[in-house]
């Protein structure tokens, strides 16, 4: 291939680099485009065919249905380590060694104590409020709690910041939950393992020892582990474009926290299963929301169908899908939330409106069922999404910030009205 694009306009032709990643994806380099050319800029709403950063953390291949972190599988490290060893492995490049996990493990269980203070922001939310809108908030109130800014030049600084925040959030996450729940807000365990202790923090009663659930706690942890990154998406894009104008992580992260909550992004999971559960009630017709869903004139979607980058199966769709049913039969629970996921699942794959747009269920679509098993809230669903995506955020950020990327600042093309006379008020 021609290792230069040519663009032509009004007849007058200029070259542009073609950079090739490792896996061999191909990007024109504009970056001269502007100047070049006396002004011309490139148009692409939502970002559909232009990359943002060069990026070493993930890959993944939406017509092939690959998702690799940091070369590695994610059918593979679904199955074979860790929520805590992929947070290591994403931010710092590589799988620890047993000894690195230990140390890396001992520092997140140092800082997994907020301030006592932190209650009274708490308390200060209605009953009503979202818990994405709490964590965000609290997330981002870290930073007036740990005011000294992050010199990004020092290794050190970097890393005490990263093992702040993963101590801290899952804190946030549990007190948020407990508190709409009226349960007593405490802290964790610090013999246990990251994911073990979540649980507990979420699920300890103040008058009984709260016994592990290992079908649970691996359950979590592969749901943390297919959610922990996914390149350039919506949220992480926040974050990275937030941090690059040299915010601090703790508001990087708050603001992919908002972006996450979205419905069209994490949010879904919630949706999903709040759909499920109207087609119940509403006798099981499938086919009454799949019409919904292909009708123009009708806002409603097929929650946890279809993706910006997959145009063939999310691969985590599958692993989840698996697991759910793992997850239900071990726990001997019989859920016709599930029943009707898999019929909606199999009209749709055979549905050519749906075949035609290459939509398949997402990461989001069977995941409510698992959460739901595991008796988690459903407002939680996309707080828990948040958890898992928490090594993602902070490995772009901490990318972002090593590769000392440029302030985030897109150009526009301006459609509004052109230079006109002042009108006074009396003559409007
Ligand atoms: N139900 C019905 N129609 C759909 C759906 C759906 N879930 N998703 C896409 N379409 C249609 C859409 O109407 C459009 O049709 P047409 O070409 O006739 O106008 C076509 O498919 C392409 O859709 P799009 O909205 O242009 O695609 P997008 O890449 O901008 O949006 C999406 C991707 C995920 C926002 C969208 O598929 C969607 O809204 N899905 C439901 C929400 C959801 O499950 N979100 C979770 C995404 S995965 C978790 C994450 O990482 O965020």
């Amino acid at each position: 291939m021609s290792k230069q694009a040519t663009i032509e306009i009004d007849g007058k032709k200029y070259e542009f680099p073609l950079i090739t990643g490792t896996e061999n994806e191909v990007a024109i380099d504009i970056a001269t485009l502007r100047s070049a050319t006396g002004g011309v800029i490139t148009l692409d709403s939502g970002f559909k065919n232009t990359g943002s950063c060069e990026s070493a953390i993930t890959f993944l291949d939406g017509e092939k249905g690959i998702l690799r972190y940091r070369g590695y599988s994610i059918e593979e490290l679904a199955k074979k380590v860790d929520f805590l060893e992929v947070t290591y492995l994403l931010i710092f490049g590589e799988l620890p060694t047993k000894a690195q996990n230990d140390k890396f493990h001992d520092d997140i269980k140092a800082q997994s104590t907020v301030d006592e203070d932190i209650k009274k922001i708490l308390e200060a939310f209605p009953k009503t409020a979202h818990p994405m809108g709490i964590i965000s908030s609290l997330t981002s109130a870290l930073t007036a709690f740990n005011p000294s800014s992050v010199n990004v030049n020092s290794e050190e600084d970097m890393y005490k910041a990263i093992v702040k925040i993963l101590g801290k959030m899952p804190v946030l996450v549990a007190w948020t939950m407990r508190k709409k729940q009226g349960l007593p807000l405490d802290y964790g365990d610090d013999s246990l393992g990251y994911v073990e202790n979540i649980l507990k923090m979420m699920f300890a009663k103040p008058n009984c020892k709260y016994v592990q659930n290992k079908i649970l706690v691996d359950a979590l942890d592969k749901l943390l582990i297919l959610h922990a990154d996914h390149e350039q998406n919506c949220s992480t894009s926040t974050v990275r474009i937030v941090g690059s104008a040299h915010a601090g992580l703790f508001a990087s992260i708050s603001a992919g926290i908002s972006a996450l909550w979205g419905p069209l992004h994490g949010g879904a999971n919630q949706a999903v299963l709040e759909m499920l559960q109207a087609i119940e009630a509403d006798g099981g017709d499938t086919k009454k929301y799949m019409s919904k869903a292909k009708d123009k004139n009708d806002p409603f979607r097929l929650m946890g169908f279809g993706h910006r980058v997959y145009k063939n199966f999310d691969p985590r769709a599958k692993i989840i899908k698996k697991a759910a049913d793992e997850v239900l039969e071990a726990l001997g629970i019989d859920d016709p939330i599930l029943a009707i996921a898999k019929g909606l699942e199999k009209e749709a794959l055979e549905d050519p409106y749906f075949v035609e747009r290459k939509l398949y269920p997402n990461v989001d679509f069977y995941s409510g069922v698992i959460y739901r098993a595991m008796n988690i809230p459903q407002e939680m669903f996309t707080v828990m999404f948040a958890i898992g995506r928490l090594p993602g955020w902070i490995a772009q950020w901490r990318e972002m910030r090593l590769r000392k990327e440029p302030i985030g600042r897109p150009r526009q093309l301006y459609i509004g009205e052109t230079l006109r006379p002042y009108i006074d008020v009396d003559n409007r």
